[in-house]
């Protein structure tokens, strides 16, 4: 009945939160995600230099911290060069609200009242976001990023099922990695939690489906098209695509049979979303 509607479905999945509307990788901007509808909110992990597990994306604290500020003599300002310790005294909303990445501040969709509370907010541990995702109705989808050269022993996937099996969240959590070989390893593991093998690394080679081996893609969505998307949906698998984050092709992408979209504009995706419910 939806299909004769028209109606598009879709899993609203907010990249490193609500990031068009927040400072990323933030509590504030999963909870900001989750108020403008989405399903669930995509992070990024990364490991202090005392082997804690935060939410983090780029190698470096200089583009979304005060770091260099606050540790000039620390440059490159590597994120595994801090123990936790120091990560949790940054400033990693100021410059969100300084920068406005996405100009959502100038088209006057951050109120006066968000702009001051993001600044002074923390980068997040893993475990605080996971209780603050079990806390909520909500759902969050962790990134393993491939660590970098020093940490290549450290033992990421089983510090991250410590955590889950200590805190309980099996159901509102989704694994994604471009590290299939991780994947791998935690579905042998705990075959009860849900993962997502990530496609697409280079934006300059075709994605690699590999054997079709897992269940759920997330696919770069500058490398597919729908003919694709139909060809490994009709296997029964679900197709997540990043970073999707024009109406246009959001609605092209869920018509398509997309299962599910990565976006910086979870409230764009809502909108389109909600639009269908009312047709
Ligand atoms: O999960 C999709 C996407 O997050 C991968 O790219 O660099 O934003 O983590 P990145
Ligand atoms: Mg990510």
């Amino acid at each position: 009945m939806d299909q004769e509607r028209g109606r598009l479905r879709v899993i609203n999945i907010a990249h490193r939160g609500a990031r068009s509307l927040a400072p990323e990788n933030t509590l504030v901007a999963a909870a900001k995600a989750q108020e403008v509808g989405a399903d669930l909110w995509e992070t990024d992990i990364g490991v202090s230099a005392d082997g804690q597990l935060i939410l983090f994306h780029d190698d470096s604290l200089a583009r979304t911290t005060d770091a260099q500020k606050r540790f000039p003599d620390r440059a490159p300002w590597y994120f595994t060069a801090f123990t936790l310790a120091e990560l949790r005294t940054l400033d990693a909303g100021s410059w969100f609200v300084n920068a406005d990445p996405f100009g959502e501040i100038a088209a006057g969709q951050v109120s006066l009242a968000e702009q001051e509370a993001y600044h002074g907010e923390p980068i997040p541990s893993l475990r605080e976001a996971l209780i603050f995702t079990r806390e909520r109705d909500y759902r969050v989808n962790v990134e393993l990023k491939q660590l970098p050269a020093p940490l290549q022993s450290f033992p990421l996937v089983e510090r991250v099922l410590t955590l889950i099996d200590e805190l309980g969240l099996t159901d509102q959590i989704v694994i994604s990695s471009f590290v299939h070989e991780w994947l791998r390893e935690l579905h042998a593991r705990r075959p009860q939690i849900k993962i997502q093998a990530l496609i697409g690394y280079s934006e300059q080679e075709p994605l690699d489906w590999g054997k079709l081996e897992f269940k759920s893609y997330n696919a770069r969505s500058t490398l597919i098209d729908e003919r694709q998307i139909r060809a490994v949906s009709q296997q029964g698998i679900a197709v997540n695509l990043f970073v999707v984050n024009e109406e246009s092709q959001m609605r092209r992408f869920s018509a398509a049979g997309a299962a599910g979209l990565i976006t910086d504009y979870p409230q764009r995706l809502a909108a389109l979303l909600h639009e269908g419910v009312k047709r």
